[in-house]
């Protein structure tokens, strides 16, 4: 059976023409095209086009030499069909190909299959390509290759196969790391998706929302009518306490799980979030596409997606309960929870198993993930678990100064507290939660 490829550049390429000098733009960067054949090329690229088609008004020489420095930078789609089918097309088009070697395959457990603009896409953290299948009896197969196949291959499937083992979704690519075991599927699918040269889309500061919708606003809004609390800066004892060296602090941080047999005070928690998460200044320069904000930790664009909460079963000056901390006011605002909900909060021990009952009080953070997606593409939530890890160790340090017993938690009742507290779980995921009790 005779297969056509057909070509055409990356839907993420922008061909620019600045005083006649023409550059390809695509995720890797510029790629200026010279001479007289190349840009017209490009030009030609800009709609599927065969190579037949290409060689009627180029040198097809210099069509080989052009697309085969296209695809090392990433920036040609192929397309395979038949005179009547379409097949597939594979995004970047990888490098080098192999035909199929034969034997006996199946798809990588890494490779997954998503719709995506109405298309079936497949894709892998191990693959910097993605194939967009067009025939459904290859997307079949694609089910059938999820067991072992030693059968004969047809023509098509035989093609096929050679371009995912090419791009690396055949189990194949599997063994070719000896760590790969260890890993499970999204772990792998979030390292890779995320990080440059593992994937083939933009990344980066891309304000791909700015045309249609806004950005957020730098703190989280309440109804007028909700109660707030001010929390008052640090006091003179606690304020000493927070002269401690810094060197001292740093040594002397350590999880201290069991809590003390005095209660945490308002003023500790006031001290606490004033020094770990409040807001110190307002960044709304024009320059800038929305406005940011500096706190005691750092946060990537200084986005400061983080939102603090916290639940406190025995804070003095505090009545058992959830609140929201405003980090611009400082203050605290009591949210509305069914006693049932409450009981069921406090029914969740951290440390269960140690006999020491519950922490004086527990924060959970929650990312308004927006914030941060609205300017960042392919790496928002890898920022948001760095900023949650920034403001982890600041609170650590913060609560090791003010002598308080601090711990991170790892796993967070995500669900119970979207369901709890009438957050959208997708708007607002949970994401972190800390512990902290008097010593
Ligand atoms: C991201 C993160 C998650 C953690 N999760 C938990 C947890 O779920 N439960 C717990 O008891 N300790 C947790 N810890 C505390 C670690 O167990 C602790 O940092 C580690 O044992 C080292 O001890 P140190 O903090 O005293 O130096 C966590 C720490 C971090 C940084």
């Amino acid at each position: 059976m005779e297969f056509e490829q057909s070509h055409r550049l990356v839907e993420e390429a922008r061909l620019v023409n600045a005083g006649g000098c023409v550059t390809i733009q695509g995720v890797r960067g510029p790629l200026p095209l010279k001479g007289g054949a190349p840009p017209a090329l490009a030009e030609r690229l800009t709609a599927w086009t065969t190579e037949d088609e290409l060689g009627q008004s180029l040198d097809l020489p210099v069509v080989y030499y052009v697309l085969n420095i296209l695809r090392r930078y990433g920036l040609l789609q192929t397309r395979y069909q038949t005179a009547s089918d379409l097949l597939f097309t594979v995004s970047p088009a990888p490098g080098t190909t192999r035909g199929f070697q034969g034997g006996t395959v199946r798809l990588s457990r890494f490779a997954y299959l998503r719709q995506d603009q109405g298309a079936a896409k497949l894709e892998s953290p191990l693959s910097s390509c993605r194939v967009t299948i067009h025939d459904p009896l290859l997307a079949a197969f694609v089910f059938e290759l999820c067991s072992s196949v030693s059968r004969e291959l047809g023509a098509a499937e035989r093609l096929f196969a050679g371009i995912l083992s090419s791009v690396g979704m055949l189990d194949s690519a599997d063994t070719s790391s000896v760590s790969l075991p260890v890993w499970e599927f999204h772990d792998l699918l979030f390292h890779g998706r995320t990080s440059p040269g593992f994937h083939p889309y933009p990344y980066g500061g891309t304000f791909r929302h700015k045309e249609n919708r806004p950005a957020q606003p730098v703190v989280k809004s309440w109804p007028e009518t909700t109660d707030v609390l001010p929390l008052a800066s640090p006091s003179d004892n606690l304020q000493s306490k927070l002269q401690t060296p810094f060197v001292e602090v740093l040594n002397r941080r350590q999880s201290v799980r069991e809590p003390g047999t005095r209660s945490i005070n308002v003023c500790e928690i006031g001290a606490f979030l004033h020094e770990s998460a409040r807001l110190k200044r307002v960044l709304d320069n024009p320059g800038y596409h929305c406005a940011a904000s500096l706190r005691p930790y750092p946060s990537g664009g200084a986005l400061h997606s983080l939102e603090v909460y916290f639940l406190a079963h025995r804070c003095e000056g505090l009545k058992k309960g959830v609140y929201h901390y405003d980090p611009q006011a400082h203050a605290v605002r009591p949210l509305a929870v069914s006693p049932e909900d409450l009981a069921g909060l406090l029914a969740v021990c951290p440390f269960p198993d140690t006999g020491w009952g519950l922490p004086d009080v527990t924060f959970y953070i929650s990312s308004r993930f927006e914030r941060t997606a609205w300017k960042y593409e392919s790496i928002a939530y890898r920022l948001v678990q760095q900023d949650l890890g920034c403001l982890y160790q600041t609170m650590y340090l913060v609560a090791t100064a003010l002598d308080l017993a601090p711990c991170a938690l790892g796993v967070t009742q995500c669900a119970l507290l979207a369901k709890v507290l009438g957050i959208d779980p997708h708007s607002e995921p949970f994401v972190g939660a800390f512990t902290l009790s008097a010593r």
